[in-house]
Formats: C-alpha cells, sequence, structure tokens
C-alpha cells in the first residue's frame, strides 16, 4: 500500500542526521512538498512536482496537506511515565515556597512515588501509562524514552520495565526503555549508597539484560542523592554490562555531571540547568548530546538551562519533557517548544532539531526516526498551520493534526 502526501506548505525534513552547533538551524525545509509512504517507511520525498512525476499513478491514497506543514514525529527523550500515585500536594507546598529538595529530604519526593509504585499492579501501571501515551501520542510524539526507578527494589523496577516492554508491543507510540535504579538510595539502604550501586549492579541489572528490558543505564547525580565519584563506578560498570548510558546532571547544584558524562562517555547528560562554562565547552567538544528539560524549570521555578550558549559553542542539544509524578508533570510538547524559544533562546528551527533527530540520537534511535528520509520509518505529522513558526506562536496550544505512525494514521 502507496500513500502519498502532498501540496505541504513547508516539508521539514529534518534530514542530514544528527546536528551539532549551528547545524542545528538547519531543518531542510521544502516549499510545496511532498512525499511517498510504502507500508511503514518513506521511500521517498521531494516537491510536490517532483514526486507526482515519479510516483503518481493513480492508485495511491493521496493526502493533500496544502496549507498546512508536514514534519517527523516529535522524539521525547527523556519522561518517568511510568509511575503509581500522584503528588498534587508537594506541588502546592512548593506553590508556598518549599523547595523540591527539602521535600525529598523530609521523605516525600521520589521516596512517595516509590510507595505508590510498589503498591501498584501491572495492570495499574500499565492502564495509567497506556492513558498517558495516548496524551503523548495527540501532541504528536511518536517516539518516547521511559525510565524505570520508582521501584528501587527488584521486583518494582522489573515490573516497571515489563511494563513498558508491553507497551511497546501494544501501543503504537515506540518505547525505549532505560533503567534508572539508582534514582534515589531507598529506605533499605538509608547511608549505604555503594551497597544500593552494587545490588542495582550485581542483581537488578543482570536480570535486565537478561531479559532485554532496558537499553539505557541512567543515575540522579545530585548533591544529597548519588555523587560524583559513585556515579562514575556505576556508569563504568552498567557499560561493562552493555548498557548505553545517559545521566541527570547538574539539575539543582553544579556537581560536575556534565563533565563526567563526557569523561565516562554518556550518550546524554540531561537537565544542566547549573551546568558551569567548564562543562558546556566539554559538551561542545564531545559527542554527548546535551538534553535540556525546560518544563522541568518551568514547573520548578528554577532558571533556565544555558541553552543559547551550548549550541553557540557547538553542543548537540535535545529538548524533552521529563514528564514525571514530582518535578515536571507535562508532557505539553507546545509548552516546552515555546519555553525554549522564548526563555532559552532557540530559535524554532533549533528547537524542532532537539525534538526530532537530535532527540532521535539522545535515544540510539536517529538511523531510524527523528527525520523525513528514504529508509526512515513513516512516523510524520501534519500540523494545522502553514509554517513552523506557527509551532510557539499558538503558544502552548496544540496545532498537531494528525499523526502517522508506521505509515497508519492513528490521529485525524
Ligand atoms: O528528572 N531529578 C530527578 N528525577 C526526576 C524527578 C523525579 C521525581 O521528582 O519524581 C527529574 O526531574
Ligand atoms: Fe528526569
Amino acid at each position: 500500500m502507496r500513500t502519498i502526501i502532498k501540496n505541504a506548505s513547508e516539508l521539514v525534513t529534518c534530514k542530514g542526521g544528527v546536528k551539532y552547533g549551528k547545524a542545528m538551524s538547519d531543518v531542510g525545509i521544502i516549499k510545496d512538498g511532498a512525499l511517498v509512504i510504502e507500508d511503514d517507511k518513506i521511500i521517498a520525498v521531494g516537491t510536490t512536482e517532483e514526486i507526482l512525476a515519479k510516483y503518481d499513478n493513480g492508485d495511491d491514497m493521496v493526502i493533500n496537506a496544502a496549507g498546512k506543514t508536514v514534519m517527523p514525529g516529535f522524539v521525547d527523550s527523556h519522561t518517568h511515565f511510568i509511575f503509581g500515585g500522584y503528588r498534587a500536594d508537594e506541588f502546592s507546598w512548593r506553590l508556598k515556597g518549599d523547595s523540591y529538595m527539602s521535600i525529598m529530604e523530609r521523605g516525600g519526593g521520589i521516596a512517595s512515588t516509590m510507595k505508590a509504585t510498589r503498591a501498584a499492579s501491572f495492570d495499574e501501571l500499565y492502564s495509567e501509562g497506556e492513558k498517558r501515551l495516548n496524551r503523548m501520542l495527540s501532541y504528536g510524539v511518536t517516539t518516547v524514552e521511559g525510565k524505570s526507578g520508582y521501584g528501587l527494589d527488584k521486583d518494582t523496577e522489573l515490573r516497571m520495565l515489563r511494563v513498558m516492554k508491553k507497551l511497546n508491543e501494544n501501543h503504537a507510540v515506540d518505547i525505549v526503555p532505560t533503567f534508572l535504579g539508582p534514582h534515589a538510595t531507598p529506605p533499605e539502604y538509608k547511608g549505604r549508597d555503594m551497597d544500593f550501586l552494587k545490588f542495582n549492579l550485581e542483581e537488578v541489572m543482570p536480570e535486565v539484560k537478561a531479559e532485554n528490558l532496558a537499553e539505557f543505564a541512567d543515575i540522579f547525580t545530585e548533591k544529597g542523592v548519588f555523587s560524583i565519584e559513585d556515579s562514575t563506578y556505576y556508569l563504568e560498570e552498567a557499560k561493562k554490562l552493555g548498557f548505553k548510558l545517559k545521566v541527570h546532571a547538574d539539575e539543582m547544584y553544579d556537581l560536575g555531571g556534565a563533565l563526567m558524562a563526557t569523561r565516562v562517555g554518556c550518550t546524554s547528560a540531561d537537565h544542566l540547568l547549573m551546568a558551569s562554562d567548564e562543562s558546556i565547552e566539554a559538551l561542545s567538544k564531545s559527542k554527548t548530546m546535551a538534553t535540556l528539560l525546560p518544563a522541568t524549570a518551568f514547573s520548578l521555578g528554577a532558571e533556565y538551562a544555558r541553552g543559547r550558549k551550548m549550541i553557540d559553542m557547538g553542543a548537540a542539544v535535545a529538548i524533552a519533557s521529563d514528564y514525571n509524578p514530582g518535578s515536571c508533570h507535562t508532557c505539553s510538547i507546545p509548552l516546552i517548544i515555546a519555553i525554549s524559544c522564548i526563555y532559552m533562546h532557540l530559535t524554532i528551527e533549533e528547537a524542532i532539531t532537539a525534538l526530532t533527530i537530535n532527540g532521535a540520537a539522545a535515544c540510539g534511535r536517529d538511523s531510524l526516526v527523528g527525520s523525513l528520509e528514504a529508509g526512515k520509518k513513516a512516523d510524520i505529522l501534519i500540523l494545522e498551520k502553514p509554517s513552523i513558526n506557527f509551532l510557539p506562536y499558538c503558544t502552548a496550544m496544540n496545532i498537531v493534526e494528525s499523526v502517522i505512525k508506521d505509515g497508519t494514521l492513528v490521529k485525524g
């Protein structure tokens, strides 16, 4: 079965692979663009004239995208979308002046979600996860990274990952799973961080590998959570077990987490609100993706990461939602585009690159998704407006009209 999408006012290809620095502003727009889908893949991209001359045989299904923008599906490369319970009460305390870290120190925060997640059944986690994926899909997310990290024990960590595996099989959105056992030290291991890391490395992660439940290993490197020394040990050992690496780095304090990420060869260093000039320079000379999570800074009322500087220095930047029950309970792509452009001073083109091909690279999917090119998966959005300029202009409003996933219309 072949489908032709034609007459797109702007067809945004994002072609050419992962992009660093200045190159992020090249999103490869074709005016009056068209593309051809065969089964679940894109087989050709060009102007409407070129595509119709070569491929139109009268039998194809044709979608007329006149007055609309066609672009790759968004890749949300950092989320914690599987969890039990909510923390709306903590949000209200923060509005009154409490801080994220002081709530965590009092036994709330991640520990509170840990209790609710341990108590949740597979089916409960699955059905909540499914609803959250539906919402993400409505925003145009076609690939999402999802982390464990609210079990902090073997059974619950494995349950979270098995839920993601089943959702990946059944739901249109593709899921890239990450093991985040060291998200916090659970009460059973209080004061024994290294023992907890060894427990993860020796007792949990071999099983995660054996069942092929996660591609990445992640850790929350933060003052009062895991130190640079312990995180380095964990990441080096996780690499030996065959995991690709990510790190929550320099979110509340500048511990040098981003610098560590470049040294141990992380695929991405995420958050980076407090990253130092030295860290930004190291990132810009490395292949490690700087993954920025502006809705988290927004929700916490914190300073934004220095995205403009990172790109100017030559780093590859991705943006993602960080959707989770605590620091950032939103998966709104329109909101994070608006914040990225207005407050982190990314151009619209850079924000698109950060949410498509660079997001795909941040979760190891850049050879499959993140751009509209022959050979890539047909994960395609049609926006209701004629130009990418409408993405931040329609501030925090969803303008995704149709979503095509693996060649099939799943929204619109
Ligand atoms: O990325 N910073 C650590 N982890 C999450 C928040 C987790 C939570 O508060 O439940 C984050 O912001
Ligand atoms: Fe996170």
